[in-house]
Formats: structure tokens, sequence, C-alpha cells
């Protein structure tokens, strides 16, 4: 198991070009299933998550492979063997996202049914619900879940709110299935994402007729085949966000290449608002920090409000404001293992519900820490670079399954991490 030595303060400066979307990668590998051939896909990072998808993706019967120059080809000539076992979504609970694809396909999957992980339940009641609402018969066998429909599924008007508003990856195994089904199908409360927006065109790409995209009201309009296709993955708008915060909370200055700031007014709009300058440049950004943090208010919503995936690094930030911040989760509203390791940091934060209330404090102190989740790893790292001394992060697989070595990219632009295997 790796674990980062990280030696703070330090002034970040320099440029950092953004990877491929780890989120927007996953759906469209699920959405190759759909397919009958071989499909490129570039600028698929090299993450532990995108390795595990390929596994499952191996194991239905496709061939997974990654040419020379990066590109991540998938031949779904074959599938075989429609599912998703325990082993691999016990490890990543994304791989829900092969259900309505292989039901498409196939008339019949089965998917381990995931469990919770360290934000929360993570239900998928929406999912099936969906699936069920275009045709698809659905139970629960030894902790799978079987979907069939054998004489193929059935275009519908679906509305897909729950009780956090909109699903990603529900809305991603709906739209899915419903590209081969018979008629039309409405998808009213779609995600709004950008890699659901991402998925549809790439969909589209593959002979499927959808409209609406970018919209909560989709419309499919079904097809008797999708072709593969060749696909450019969009940039990471999380992973951008990070290295933002990176920029700020070490008062530095950063370039970003490959960065598209058009999905991420909602994290600019903040950082604005909190001493730092976002500027369009080329093909990213120039993120500077012009005075000390000033406190904020933030809650986390579905795109296009603030993300639930950039709540933890912001509140590492904002740890260090002068005056006191509030954040209110209400995509997760139990996405905090990150608090109580940020205050054995020194920060001042206090849980009430799915609120954090955070007092600002003018230093952050080294200590010993643990990653948990991926973003609330990202957010120790984020207060390491800032804090006094040598701060020490196990369990950094976690980092690993989102962020593609990320002590290569900001060691570069004056960041002190060392990775150490124990
Ligand atoms: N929800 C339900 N019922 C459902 C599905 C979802 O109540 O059937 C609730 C969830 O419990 C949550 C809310 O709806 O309160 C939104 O969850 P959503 O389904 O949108 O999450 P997801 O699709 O499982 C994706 C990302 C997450 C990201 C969320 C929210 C991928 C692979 N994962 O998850 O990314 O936080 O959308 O934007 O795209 C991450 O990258 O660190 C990560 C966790």
């Amino acid at each position: 198991m790796d674990v980062f030595r990280i030696e703070g303060p330090v002034r970040l400066s320099g440029s950092v070009s953004i990877n491929g979307s780890k989120n927007a990668s996953l759906p469209i590998m699920a959405a190759t299933i759909l397919t009958v051939g071989k499909s490129t896909l570039r600028g698929v990072p090299h993450l532990s998550d995108i390795s595990i998808f390929s596994r499952l993706l191996t194991r239905l019967g496709c061939r997974v492979t990654r040419s020379r120059n990066g590109d991540l080809r998938i031949d779904s000539t074959v599938i075989d063997n429609p599912v998703g076992e325990y082993e691999i979504v016990r490890k990543m609970r994304a791989s829900i996202c092969i259900l309505g694809p292989l039901l498409a396909r196939c008339g019949r999957a089965q998917v381990s049914m995931p469990g919770g992980c360290a934000i929360g339940d993570r239900p998928v009641g929406i999912h099936l619900r969906g699936l069920r609402e275009l045709g698809a018969k659905i139970y629960l066998k030894n902790g799978y879940i079987v979907a069939e429909a054998p004489h193929g599924l059935k275009g519908k008007d679906i509305f897909m709110g729950g009780p956090f508003g909109s699903t990603v990856l529900g809305t991603a195994n709906v739209l899915m299935a419903a590209t081969l089904a018979k008629g039309r199908t409405i998808i009213e409360s779609a995600a709004c994402e950008p890699e659901i927006a991402h998925l549809a065109n790439c969909l589209n790409k593959m002979g499927a007729k959808i409209s609406g995209i970018g919209s909560p009201r989709l419309i499919i309009e079904g097809v008797r085949e999708l072709q593969p296709a060749e696909c450019r993955v969009i940039p990471d708008r999380i992973e951008a966000g990070t290295f933002m915060v990176a920029a700020a909370i070490t008062a530095g200055e950063l370039k970003l290449h490959n960065c598209r700031l058009d999905d991420m007014m909602a994290v600019v709009h903040k950082l604005r608002n909190i001493s730092v300058t976002v500027d369009a440049a080329g093909d990213g950004c120039v993120v500077a920090r012009t005075g000390p943090i000033k406190p904020a208010d933030i809650t986390t919503q579905p795109y296009p409000g603030f993300p639930t995936d950039l709540q933890a690094q912001f509140m590492a930030m904002l740890s260090l404001a002068e005056g006191n911040s509030v954040v209110i989760e209400k995509v997760f509203p139990d996405r905090f293992m990150h608090v109580a390791e940020l205050n054995r940091m020194a920060a001042n934060l206090r849980k009430e519900g799915p609120t954090v209330i955070i007092a600002g404090v003018k230093k952050l102190i080294a200590a010993p820490v643990m990653a948990s989740g991926l973003r609330a790893s990202a957010a120790l790292v984020l207060a390491a670079l800032a804090a006094d001394g040598t701060t020490v992060v196990s369990r950094v697989y976690h980092i690993d399954r989102g962020y593609e070595r990320i002590e290569e990219r900001l060691n570069p632009v004056g960041a002190k991490i060392g990775r150490e295997s124990i």
C-alpha cells in the first residue's frame, strides 16, 4: 500500500494539463456494449477505475486493449456472458451502468447489486424504475439484479427525478437502453451533467437518435442497431477544479491546459468570490490567488449547480479563509469523511447533519491522515500542500482511482509529494 509524504507549505506555479474525464469515460465504455465491432476511445485516463471497468467488459466477452498512443480500443463483437460479477462491482459501483446496455443488447442481464460506499448508501432504485418502465422484468436474486426483456424494450415517457434530484448513472443506464427500444422514449428530469451530454453525443455518433442533449428532457427515437464509433473523451472538470483549488490554497498561479470553463461556471463563480482569478487562456485558463481567501457559502447540487465532487476540496481551502463559511451537501448528505481528518490538521470544522460550519484558521498543521473516498483524499492532499510540516497521507489507492499520478503532475509546478510503498 502506498502513502504520500507531503511537505508544506509550498506555492504552486506553472502549467498542468487536464486529463480526460473518468466519469465521462466509464459510461462511454459501457455504451460500446450496444454495438457489434471495434470502438476507439481517445483520451481515456490511466486510472485504476478504468482498469477495473475494462476487466468488467472483458468478463462479458469484450476485448479491451490500449494502443501505443494511449487510445482505448474495445471490441464488443462477442458478448456471451451478460453478468456483472460481485467481485468487480464491489470494487467500483459505477459498474452498474452496464445494466441498461446489456439488457438492450442481450435481452437479459445480471449485475451484482452495488452496496454503499464511503459517501453514503448510493441506492439504484431509480435506475431499476426507469428500466422497468421500458418493459423489463427486474428482480433480485442472491444479491444480483436480474433484468429480462426477451422480446426487447419499448419506448415510454419516464420521470427520472428522485429525492436528491436527477441521477447521473441512472440517466446513463436508461438513456443507453432506450436507444435500442422500439419507439420513442422521453426521459424527464434527466441528469444534465456534461458527462451525460457527452454520452448522448457519443451515442448519436454510434447511430442513436437523441435530442434535447444537455437539457433535463431527453428524447430518444429507438433504432434497430448502433455501430462502433471513435470518440474523444471530454476533459475532467473535477480534476480541473481540484487543480484550481491547488493553485488557490497555495497562493499560487497555475495555467491549466485542456480545461472547459463552460462546464464549470458554478465553480469558477465561487472561486472569483473567494479572491481567485480564473481567466480563459488558450485551450484552458489561468488561475491565480489575488489576496487572502474570503469565506463562502456553498450548496452542492446536480449540474449546473456546484458539484458534490468538489465539496471536500473547497472545504480544505475554506479552512484557511478569513472568516466563517458554510457548506451544505444536498447530493450525498453523508459525504463528510474528510471533516474529521481535516480537523486533525488543525482545521476548525463542525458538522451538523448535512451542513458543515467552517471557522477559518490562520494555519493548517501537518499530521498523519487517512484517505477514505476519492475526493476526500484529494482534499487531504490539497490541505497538506498548504500545511506547515510533513503530512503523511495513507491509503493513497483512493486517490489513484481518480487522479492519474497526481504527484507527478503537481511536483513539477512546486509541490513536494513523495510516494512510498509500505
Ligand atoms: N439516488 C437515489 N436513487 C437512485 C440513484 C441515485 O436516490 O436510484 C440519489 C443518490 O443517493 C444521490 C443522488 O441521487 O443522493 C445523486 O446520485 P447519482 O445517481 O447522480 O450518483 P452516481 O450516478 O452514482 C455519479 C458520479 C459521482 C458523482 C455523482 C453526483 C460517476 C461514475 N459517478 O454517481 O462521482 O458524485 O454522480 O454528481 O459518474 C466521484 O467521481 O468521486 C463520484 C463519486
